[in-house]
């Protein structure tokens, strides 16, 4: 969880043009959140599933500075985040009986809800569309946050765009040192990939963005659910689901048996790189003593470590071989999702 102390570091290598602080939990840290939320500044916080780069969702300067800051393109629209108690019913147009009851068993929680929208926040948020995503994250810290602010915060994952979303603080200050003036610490992020994206405009609910809250998960709840995959040359439901994404700045191969890895491993070897194999815990013993990155056994596991993983290889490896893992279902779903386009092989 939270430090308890101020970290503060300032920039020196590079031109600096704002300092940008780490605070933990501390003494006015959220008054200081919300002074400059209020002010127009963007904000870095702790959520459960990565970072988000947090700005005031009513104010059109405010959300148009987080796609500058990201380089995000202009058409990818952002979530809204409130907390557990903000009346939802002021931001959006109507409401199906089977979201109030999703409402009801996830939130707050890595689930995010597309609706009709009722046009309060700015333009900028939907990118001109008429809906509206709303999440309402579980992390103390972004609840903390949000109840200081009251306000709906605009806010995509704290990373530049495409590379990999960041679930430390140090990961947010790599991409953003100087250029945000704070970044809330809540620790390592539990969930470790982003929200569930949840089209809860039709009749029948429809999963944008696999995550966390799963298929089965929500037609336990919902009666039924559908997954939205959109076909070759159409525009995607969810925007973002277009552009490639989660990509370290290191080559990359993406295979699917221990053997592959094996023969790319040494070719690179050869060659004199530095190459790292990212695999589930039940390969590792196959590598023999070649650079591994352990993502676990099972689906939240493989999910928690994913980015942190990724961040790390993209800092000491030439070329990061990822091994397709066997598991396909529940929160895998996410996770494969995830990984196939961090290595590029689905867009
Ligand atoms: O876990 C998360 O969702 C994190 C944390 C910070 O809350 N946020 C996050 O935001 O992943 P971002 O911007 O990286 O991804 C938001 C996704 C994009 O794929 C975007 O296209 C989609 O949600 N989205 C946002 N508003 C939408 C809308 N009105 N209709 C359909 N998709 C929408
Ligand atoms: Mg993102």
């Amino acid at each position: 969880m939270a430090n308890s102390t101020t970290a503060t570091r300032s920039r020196s290598a590079t031109k600096s043009n704002m300092e940008t602080q780490i605070l933990g939990r501390s003494r006015g840290w959220l008054e200081r959140a919300a002074d400059f939320i209020q002010r127009g500044e963007v904000v870095a916080f702790h959520t459960e599933t990565v970072y988000g780069l947090g700005a005031n969702a009513f104010s059109d300067e405010a959300v148009l500075k987080i796609f500058t800051l990201k380089g995000r393109p202009a058409d990818n629209p952002l979530i809204v985040h409130v907390h557990r108690d903000y009346d939802i019913s002021r931001l959006i147009d109507s409401e199906p009986p089977y979201a109030a009851a999703l409402r009801e068993k996830f939130l707050p929680g890595p689930l995010t809800m597309v609706y009709p929208s009722a046009g309060k926040v700015s333009k900028y948020v939907s990118c001109g569309m008429n809906t509206l995503a709303i999440r309402v994250p579980s992390s103390p810290v972004a609840q903390e946050f949000l109840r200081a602010v009251d306000l709906p915060i605009a806010a995509p994952s704290a990373n530049l765009s495409k590379h990999v979303s960041p679930v430390t603080a140090r990961h947010v200050y790599d991409d953003f040192n100087g250029k945000i003036p704070l970044i809330l610490d809540g620790g390592a992020c539990t969930g470790g990939i982003e929200s569930t994206v949840l089209d809860c405009t039709g009749e029948v609910p429809r999963i944008l963005r696999e995550g966390l809250v799963t298929r089965e998960m929500i037609a336990a709840v919902a009666g039924d659910c559908e997954v939205y995959h959109p076909k070759k040359g159409e525009k995607p439901k969810s925007p973002g689901m277009a552009y490639k994404h989660y990509s370290p700045r290191c080559e990359t191969a993406y295979v699917s048996s221990a053997e592959e890895a094996i023969e790319v491993y040494d070719r690179e070897k050869e060659r004199g790189g530095t190459p790292c194999i990212l695999c589930e815990s039940g390969q590792i013993s196959l590598l023999g003593d070649r650079n591994s990155l352990d993502l676990g056994g099972i689906g939240e596991q493989m999910a928690q470590r994913l980015y942190a993983l990724l961040r790390k290889a993209e800092g000491t490896s030439s070329l990061l071989i990822g091994i397709e893992p066997k598991g396909k279902d529940g929160v895998m779903a996410g996770v494969l999702n995830r990984l196939r386009r961090a290595f590029g092989k689905e867009s």
